[in-house]
C-alpha cells in the first residue's frame, strides 16, 4: 500500500507520469468518469480548508466515487480526545482512501502507520503540503512547458509556509533552478531548506524587498502571512501587510513572469492583478482537481485504458 506524505514519495519520473495522467484527465474527462465507481474518499480535516478538502471531494466525485468526512476537529471525536491513530483505524473500515489535514507536524505520517488504506497528507502544521506542490508543479509545467531552467522568487511567510517547504524540496531535483527567497527577517526560510539547497549545489539568495528582485524572476510564488501560525497577535499585525503585489510592481516584471499563490489570499496580491494574464493562482486551483484525480487513481492502482 502506498501513501502520499511528501512529494518526495514520488521519483521525478513518477511525477512526470502523474502530470501526464492529470493532463489526459483534463483533455478527456469522460474517459475517467467511472474509474472509481463504488470507491470512497474520507476527508479528515482537523484544520480549516476550502480548496484542498473540496478539491479532493470533487476529484473523487469526478471519478465516479463518493466522499465522506469532517471539516474541523470540533465536528469529530477528536473533540472527545480520540487519537489520530484510532481515527484512521476506524475510517479504514468506511473508505478506500483518506486525505488528512492536521495542525500537528507528522500527523499524516502517524495516520499512515495505523491505516488500512492509502493516506494523503493534505497539510500537516508548518511542515508539508504535498498535493499543493503537485498542483504547483503541474501549473508551472503547463505554463512554462518545463520544470527546469528558471529563477523562482518565493515571497512571504517562508518560515511557517508548508507549501513553500514542499515546493522547494521538490524543485531541488530539477536542473538549473535559482531560488530567490523574499521575506521579512522574522519569516525567513528555515536553515534546513537552505542547507539542502547547498548540499545539492543549487544557488539561492535571500532578500527583504520584492522590488529589488522582481525584474529577474521567471516565476513568483506569493504566500500569505499566516495568522494561525503566530504565537502572538502583535507580530502578526506588524507583518501581515509586509508585501502587497500591485500593478506598479507587476509593470517591472517580465512579460511571462507568472504569479502563483497557494491561496487563500489576504492582502498580499492586490485584486487588480487578477485580470493580468500572468496571474496563475486560479488556474492552479483547477489543475489541483486534475492532479488529485491522478493521485487517487495512482494510489488506488486503478488504470484506465
Ligand atoms: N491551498 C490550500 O491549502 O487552501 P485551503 O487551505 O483552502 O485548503
Amino acid at each position: 500500500m502506498r501513501h502520499c506524505l511528501t512529494p518526495l514519495d514520488f521519483t521525478t519520473q513518477e511525477l512526470e507520469q502523474l502530470f501526464d495522467l492529470a493532463a489526459d484527465i483534463e483533455k478527456n474527462p469522460d474517459k475517467y468518469a467511472h474509474a472509481c465507481d463504488g470507491k470512497k474518499i474520507a476527508t479528515l480535516f482537523y484544520e480549516p480548508s476550502t480548496r484542498t478538502r473540496l478539491s479532493f471531494e470533487a476529484a473523487m466525485m469526478n471519478l465516479g466515487g463518493k466522499a465522506l468526512g469532517f471539516a474541523g476537529a470540533a465536528q469529530s471525536s477528536a473533540a472527545k480526545g480520540e487519537s489520530v491513530a484510532d481515527t484512521i483505524r476506524v475510517v479504514s473500515c468506511f473508505a478506500d482512501i483518506a486525505a488528512i489535514r492536521h495542525n500537528k507536524e507528522g500527523a499524516a505520517y502517524v495516520a499512515s502507520q495505523f491505516s488500512g488504506i492509502p493516506v494523503i497528507n493534505a497539510g500537516d502544521g508548518g511542515h508539508e503540503h504535498p498535493t499543493q506542490t503537485l498542483l504547483d508543479m503541474m501549473t508551472i509545467r503547463q505554463l512554462k512547458g518545463r520544470l527546469n531552467h528558471f529563477t523562482i522568487g518565493i515571497c512571504g511567510d517562508l518560515k511557517f509556509g508548508r507549501t513553500v517547504h514542499s515546493l522547494v524540496k521538490t524543485l531541488a531535483r530539477y536542473d538549473d533552478i535559482h531560488f530567490v527567497f523574499i521575506s521579512p527577517p522574522e519569516l525567513r526560510v528555515p536553515d534546513y531548506i537552505t542547507d539542502l539547497l547547498e548540499e545539492k549545489g543549487y544557488t539561492y539568495e535571500e532578500c527583504i524587498k520584492l522590488e529589488d528582485v522582481i525584474t529577474k524572476l521567471d516565476l513568483l510564488y506569493m504566500t500569505r502571512v499566516q495568522r494561525e501560525r503566530f504565537f502572538n497577535e502583535e507580530d502578526y499585525v506588524r507583518l501581515k501587510d509586509f508585501y502587497v503585489l500591485n500593478e506598479k510592481l507587476m509593470r517591472r516584471a517580465k512579460n511571462d513572469m507568472y504569479v502563483l499563490h497557494p491561496l487563500p489570499r489576504v492582502n498580499e496580491i492586490s485584486v487588480e492583478i487578477d485580470k493580468d494574464p500572468r496571474a496563475a493562482y486560479f488556474k492552479q486551483v483547477q489543475y489541483g482537481v486534475y492532479v488529485r484525480m491522478a493521485l487517487i487513481l495512482t494510489l488506488l492502482d486503478i488504470h484506465v485504458d
